[in-house]
């Protein structure tokens, strides 16, 4: 499809190739492998010399129906799926990277992300240097020679930290790295980091994308030589690819992926403002407000703030598992992104693997609350939450 259409007009129409059945719906092709002709085509295909579906591991119609619809979305020459977005980080730095090269990171990224960078990676010869993402000098100083990625989160899961893509995208170019940017809590609805200087952008699409907690997903998205003949060839080998039946629904969530960002914003803005002016809350953090340290970048890199809200209240640990446990409502889980809103504490949960040091570092203090607001009434939630803040 021509890419220069809207992106509400791509958002329901990109990528869509019709089998000769002339569906008007996308289909799910469920089928681990596809038929050839003949012995030369089975050939062909497997050496290159002829496009076409081979095994769903790396070729299957359905998910390149997602990969060419959020390319477009995210204005990318190409896009892999894969099979969560932790998925998508490892098959970057395993396509992209070798033993002995150094990776720069903002320390105020997803705690898994961490852990794959300060343990498995590690055992493969990669180093990664944590630094504060909102400090461009932070970043030159921790680049080395064989520096090769540059890594962030913005805003970042749980503090809505703000990071400056175009200023990082000039250190990253100066630096001759990468710049990876994890597009998971705006998605391309609210902000398009290619556009912007970043190199590759990636995906947890379980979060917005889907969009109402049903699949696992990951994605990458970038210049075709970096998506294709690094990130691509360890996923066609190694193999964490995405099932036809996600790479379906995914689809469907792109399609409302706009208005769900547009409403959810607007939800998490009334909350926050909220939430600021309750007496048993220290701190909130939101890029929407204008209290928030970012507020301006935020506000010309983004489109709206984004649907999550997390809170410091007063009282440390059980003060905050006291609002958790109070709500009748709002879901205690981990997932976010869902049009249903979340609650969790994430110093004992989505960060509670990494230490306690990495975790002060990143600033996850035991009075942390983590909000991802759906699509309920604003005033349910607030009740929701105004339960456990004043009981
Ligand atoms: C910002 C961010 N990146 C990556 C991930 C990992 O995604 P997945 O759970 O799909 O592997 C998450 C998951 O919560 C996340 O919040």
């Amino acid at each position: 499809m021509n890419n220069s259409y809207d992106p509400d007009t791509l958002a329901v129409r990109a990528g869509i190739h019709r089998s000769q059945f002339n569906e008007h719906s996308e289909a799910l092709y469920l089928t681990s492998s596809f038929v050839f002709e003949n012995a030369a085509q089975a050939a062909a295909r497997f050496a290159n010399q002829e496009p076409g579906n081979i095994y769903s591991r790396f070729t299957n119609p359905t998910v390149s129906a997602f990969q060419e619809r959020l390319a477009a979305l995210e204005g990318g020459e190409a896009c892999v799926a894969t099979a969560s977005g932790m998925a998508a980080i490892l098959a970057t730095c395993m396509g992209l990277l070798k033993s002995g090269d150094h990776i720069v990171s903002s320390s105020g990224i997803f705690g898994a992300t961490v852990q794959l960078f300060t343990t498995v990676l590690a055992k493969f010869g990669l180093e990664t240097t944590f630094v504060d993402g909102g400090d461009p000098d932070a970043w030159r100083r921790a680049l080395r020679p064989n520096t090769r990625l540059m890594f962030l989160e913005t805003p970042s899961n749980p503090l809505t930290e703000v990071v400056d893509i175009a200023a990082l995208a000039g250190v990253a170019r100066a630096a001759g790295a990468l710049l990876v940017v994890d597009n998971c809590l705006c998605t391309p609805a609210l902000q398009k980091p290619l556009p912007l200087g970043a190199d590759l952008v990636i995906h947890s699409a379980t979060k917005y994308l889907d969009g109402q907690g049903r699949v696992l997903g990951g994605a990458v998205v970038g210049r075709r030589e970096l998506v294709m003949d690094g990130i691509f060839g360890f996923l066609r080998t190694a193999g964490p690819s995405l099932s036809p039946f996600n790479a379906w629904v995914l689809l469907k969530g792109l399609e409302t992926l706009r208005i769900r960002m547009e409403a959810q914003s607007h939800a998490a803005a009334a909350i926050a403002r909220w939430l600021e002016s309750r007496p048993q809350v220290e701190r909130v953090y939101y890029p929407g407000l204008a209290s928030h340290p970012q507020h301006a970048l935020a506000m010309r890199q983004q489109r709206a703030g984004g649907a999550i809200v997390s809170f410091e209240v007063k009282g440390g640990r059980a003060a905050a598992w006291r609002v958790i446990d109070a709500t009748r409502l709002i879901s205690i889980t981990a997932n976010l992104g869902d049009t249903k809103s979340t609650i969790t504490h994430p110093a004992t949960t989505t960060h509670g693997r990494i230490t306690a040091e990495a975790r002060a570092r990143a600033g996850i203090g035991e009075g942390l609350l983590r909000v991802a607001v759906g699509l309920e009434s604003i005033d349910d939630l607030k009740s929701d939450l105004a339960r456990g803040l004043e009981g």
